[in-house]
């Protein structure tokens, strides 16, 4: 079961040394290739845990874990598919074969349409421009919805964060440990945003999912909590910062004036995913530039 915050510990000479906030865990980062996820995964890894970053894209992956090696970490790469429960699997059992154990899963790998791909501007430059073009008829974005492009947002945002938190929290209850699971939703789990309901929808899925795991893995010593970013510099909303109007709406909803950045989203991770959170489950946290304050 999870135990209450330890932060310092002291040397043989009884001086207090800084312990480091996720010392001796292994951290599972699926999304770990770019953004929010790759953030989370460098973060951690300098909080002392050791890493699995899981991703579709296997040279970016490759180069985020090599990063970490490099910075004096601990780290390897597993190609995921998030919607595929074998794949969900392999990279949970991966991680035991290479470090003997779990201890923290976060739930980064998401698209924001069924198009997405990580770092492909050219295909979100065409998606949101049309969108723009589209701004006199908002009705199309519902009575149009492309039924495939649904589909896999819903499969890779909200039935890729059930299997792993399945994956993740059987084999902490197999392993009999305690466990800290992050889910990254957004502000659309609450906020239906504009234009195609497939991302909120999915979103306010991972955030309801989160709650249900939160109390049903309680009474095993599985922490579950959810982060909810406004917008956040990253591959997903570079393209739209180029559309004056999208880009318009986005920094008159953040009183902070700014897209936050992927490590800002980290530090919030790290406090849930570490001891310092350990009263802490079934909780939504929104660094979001102050969004919800309208
Ligand atoms: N950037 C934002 O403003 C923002 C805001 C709120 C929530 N989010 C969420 O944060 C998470 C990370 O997004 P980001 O902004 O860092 O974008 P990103 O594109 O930089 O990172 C997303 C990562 O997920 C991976 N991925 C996508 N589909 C996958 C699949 N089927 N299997 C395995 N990996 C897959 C991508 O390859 C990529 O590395 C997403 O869930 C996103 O919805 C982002």
């Amino acid at each position: 079961m999870t135990e209450p915050a330890t932060t310092s510990t002291t040397d043989g000479r009884g001086r207090y040394r800084s312990a480091m906030r996720l010392d001796d865990k292994t951290a599972i980062i699926t999304g770990g290739s770019n953004g929010i996820g790759r953030a989370c995964a460098t973060r951690f890894s300098r909080e002392g845990a050791s890493i699995v970053v899981a991703d579709l894209l296997v040279d970016e992956g490759r180069a985020a874990a090599a990063a970490i090696e490099a910075d004096g970490g601990r780290a390897i790469f597993v190609e995921l598919e998030a919607s595929d429960p074998e794949s969900n699997r392999a990279m949970v059992d991966a991680a035991v074969d290479a470090f003997g154990t779990v201890d923290v899963l976060v739930t980064a790998a998401g698209i924001s349409h069924g198009g997405y791909l990580s770092g492909d501007a050219e295909a979100d430059r065409k998606r949101y421009t049309a969108a723009a073009e589209r701004a006199d008829t908002p009705a199309a974005s519902l009575t149009e919805l492309d039924i495939d492009d649904w589909r896999r947002v819903l499969d890779v945002n909200l039935t890729g964060t059930l299997l792993a938190v399945q994956a993740m929290a059987k084999t902490l209850i197999d392993q009999d440990r305690s466990g800290s699971i992050v889910t990254i939703a957004s502000i659309a789990a609450v906020d239906p945003l504009w234009g195609a309901p497939s991302y909120p929808v999915s979103k306010a899925g991972v955030w309801m999912l989160t709650k249900n795991a939160a109390r049903t893995l309680a009474p095993v010593g599985i922490r579950v909590n959810s982060i909810g970013p406004g917008f956040i510099e990253t591959n997903m909303t570079a393209v739209m910062s180029e559309v004056e109007e999208i880009h318009g709406v986005v920094m008159g909803g953040t009183p902070l004036g700014r897209k936050g950045t992927p490590d800002e989203v980290a530090n919030v991770a790290l406090f849930l995913a570490s001891d310092e959170a350990s009263f802490v489950t079934g909780e939504l946290i929104h660094p979001d530039g102050g969004w919800f304050t309208g």
